[in-house]
């Protein structure tokens, strides 16, 4: 079982007036396979949070801790989306997700195959020969999370992958990361604003706020997403009134917290 240990997390960068704590003393578990999501207004600290997890940003103070060994840089265990797609315009859908593997010396053969059920597990089976430029943005998205997933990674780590997408092609990505997230079985950590996509994908929410970063509630065993993987429409399940009331309480609270501030 994967566990990730956020402990007393700080993040400061230099402003131009002195110092912007960005996370102030963020404490946070997250293990087994759970769909972990976090929210808050522009600014709160998200995108530092999943880049100190990420390794691409070393912490100010505390530690984040991947099964007990601190993170000290990017690693093959942990598997990023990007809210752009960052996939490279010279390379075939195929090519796109064998690299991470290239990068690591495996051999065409085998990579390749390993490439092909990734993409099917996306829904782009068929796609392997296609170019970049050729897919439409949703599917674009969905080679950026087939590629995420080649190297069988413990934790998915996602910085609003959905937020470029228009509302239509967003929601049949959201039903495809679910598909994916009950079939790999693996941790995920996700960034979004939009609290509707947060409950529906989520099986616990990490509410933030800012000035400085900081958790301001955490929503844990939430229901929605297994109720669409055990059969129940995404439509139904969106507009039941339990999900309403939830929905209207998370945005009181983002809401609540960031008028605090102004
Ligand atoms: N490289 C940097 N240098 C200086 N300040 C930064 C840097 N990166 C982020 N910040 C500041 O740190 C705070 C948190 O930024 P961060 O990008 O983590 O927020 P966020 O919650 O991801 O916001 P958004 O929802 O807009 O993506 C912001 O006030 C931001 O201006
Ligand atoms: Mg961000």
């Amino acid at each position: 079982m994967t566990t990730l240990d956020i402990n007393h997390l700080t993040v400061r960068y230099a402003a131009v007036d002195g110092v912007h704590t960005a996370l102030a003393d963020v404490n946070l578990r997250l293990s087994g396979d759970d769909f972990v999501v976090a929210i808050g207004a522009s600014g709160c600290g998200k995108t530092s949070l999943l880049n100190c997890v990420a390794g691409f940003l070393p912490a100010s103070g505390g530690q984040v801790l991947l099964d007990g060994a601190p993170i000290q840089g990017p690693g093959a265990e942990r598997g990023v989306v990007f809210q752009k797609h960052a996939l490279l315009p010279w390379l075939n859908v195929l090519e796109n997700v064998a690299l991470p593997l290239r990068l690591r010396g495996v051999d065409a053969m085998g990579r390749h195959a390993v490439a092909q059920a990734k993409l099917a597990l996306v829904g782009l089976a068929g796609a392997e020969q296609k170019a970049i430029w050729q897919l439409s943005g949703g599917m674009q998205q969905r080679v950026g999370i087939a590629r995420a997933l080649a190297s069988d990674p413990a934790i998915l780590l996602m910085d609003e992958p959905l937020g470029a997408l228009d509302a239509f092609t967003r929601e049949g990505v959201q039903e495809t990361l679910l598909q994916v997230w009950a079939s790999a079985h693996k941790l995920v950590l996700f960034i979004t604003h939009s609290v509707e996509e947060a409950l529906f994908l989520g099986t616990r929410l990490v509410v933030m706020s800012s000035n400085p970063g900081s958790i301001t509630k955490v929503y844990n065993d939430l229901p929605f997403s297994r109720q669409f993987l055990s059969g129940v429409s995404a439509r139904a399940v969106k507009s039941q009134p339990e999900f309403i009331a939830l929905r209207e309480e998370v945005l009181d609270l983002i809401h609540r917290r960031e008028k605090l501030h102004v």
